[in-house]
């Protein structure tokens, strides 16, 4: 245990460029949005001043609209494709033109309740002041730029915004996308990974035409909201929004800022009445759903789990949740596979396809125990504390073995190892 404090620490060191953290030096060597704020908890339990610093970075990457970008180029590196040349967002500091899901406010409300308890509230207190209104205008521009219906539900535009790059989710809405102008690149990915773990060469061909069509709008988020090939009500990043507008809603309260407050309350009010929508009867599961077609995923993959962590609590449709967890537990050694075993899609070293995710397990953890349901909760944290015990600290495992799927030496997992995963309660 020790040891693995020790060495989840000099992953964030090494990984640490100053005021920022890379996910991994080789595979990922910018700042990454949701990779961020998970390192920051990591940071939190030996350096705050450090774990306020990395969101504070972030969100100096923020666009005038509120938009936060899902990378930022703080300074370029050949190894990594598609590099701020092809994003072309004209921006300063370089950005992408997508972004990630918006789990930061949650974030920012564990560490000011980490700093009061330990009796520095006061000094941190002017920080969460300065960061509330640039949090609030995130989910502002969520609000205004993705949820067209007003459900409080987010449609991701890119398959690169719900974090999970090439999640089964995104195949038959992907179908939309002309890939035939793509034209030639060389990717990076797979010459620092075995590309039998990587996407396919068709998903990224159609991320790039993707890339390619925000490109052609300058990156102007209200005409491609309108008219993006690739429009999917993404159910991770609807729950984590509706967590985090709960969260922000809780620290606005605490700081007296009732105007910001009341414009929370309606927040969740409308993702309490309308997220309802990603809701598969048929499947009896939560999953995301393709805005252009109508139709749900029918997929079961952990994110379909953050209900809980959302706050949502509905007896019936949380006991059907609670069976597929029990199912998909007793066909595992590791817990919460990023695809059901069951679907003939299953593989368990293919990104998003199978393996398991330390940030995903964490949320889907938190939301459990929160929910009461102490035994899963409980198995979710203890297997992923055997997963880094057994392997490290990479970017995802395998359900199965607990091998090490994607990059090692990965910044967020290291984090949820320090934040979360090393301690049984
Ligand atoms: C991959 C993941 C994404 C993550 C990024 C950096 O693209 O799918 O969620 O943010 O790597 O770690």
């Amino acid at each position: 245990m020790v040891d693995l404090d020790e060495a989840a620490r000099a992953t964030l060191r090494a990984n640490d460029r100053g005021d920022y953290t890379v996910p991994n030096g080789r595979v990922y060597p910018f700042q990454w949005n949701w990779d961020s704020a998970f390192v920051a908890l990591g940071f939190d339990t030996w350096a705050r001043d450090r774990a306020w610093a990395e969101i504070e970075t972030l969100f100096r990457a923020q666009w005038a609209d509120g938009f936060v970008p899902h990378i930022v180029f703080w300074q370029d590196d050949p190894g990594y494709f598609p590099g701020p040349s092809v994003w072309a967002t004209g921006r300063d500091p370089v950005t992408s033109g997508i972004t990630q899901p918006p789990v930061a406010a949650s974030v920012v409300r564990t560490l000011w309740v980490r700093a009061e308890s330990a009796g520095e509230g006061d000094s941190f207190r002017p920080r969460l002041e300065a960061l509330l209104p640039r949090l609030l205008a995130w989910h502002r521009w969520f609000a205004r730029n993705r949820d067209p219906e007003q459900r409080g539900i987010v449609v991701a535009l890119h398959p690169w915004e719900t974090g999970r790059d090439n999640s089964p989710e995104w195949d038959a809405p992907g179908e939309a996308i002309d890939v035939s102008q793509v034209g030639e690149y060389t990717r990076r990915d797979t010459s620092h990974l075995d590309a039998k773990m990587r996407p396919t060469k068709l998903e990224y061909d159609r991320y790039l035409a993707l890339v390619q069509f925000g490109r052609a709008r300058g990156w102007d988020h209200a005409e491609i909201a309108a008219a993006n090939p690739f429009r999917v009500a993404d159910v991770g990043m609807s729950m984590i929004l509706l967590r985090a507008n709960r969260d922000l809603l809780a620290l606005a309260e605490m700081l007296g800022r009732e105007a910001e407050a009341d414009e929370l309350r309606a927040l969740v009010a409308i993702a309490e009445a309308g997220i309802g929508w990603l809701w598969d009867e048929e499947r009896r599961t939560w999953c995301s759903r393709d805005l252009l077609t109508g139709r749900h995923s029918g997929f079961v993959t952990s994110a379909s789990f953050l209900s809980f962590y959302a706050g949502l609590r509905d007896a019936q449709k949380d006991a059907a949740m609670l069976a597929h967890f029990a199912r998909i537990a007793a066909k595992v050694r590791f817990t919460v596979p990023s695809l059901d075993p069951d679907d003939p899609g299953f593989q368990m070293i293919r990104y998003w396809r199978g393996p398991v995710w330390a940030v995903v397990n964490y949320m889907i953890g938190t939301g459990l125990a929160e929910a009461g349901h102490a035994g899963e909760a409980g198995r979710v944290r203890s297997d992923t504390r055997a997963m880094m015990d057994q392997t490290g600290f990479f970017e995802a495992y395998s359900p199965i073995d607990g091998l090490g799927s994607g990059g090692d030496d990965f910044s967020w997992t290291a984090a949820i190892w320090l934040a979360w995963a090393r301690s049984a309660t």
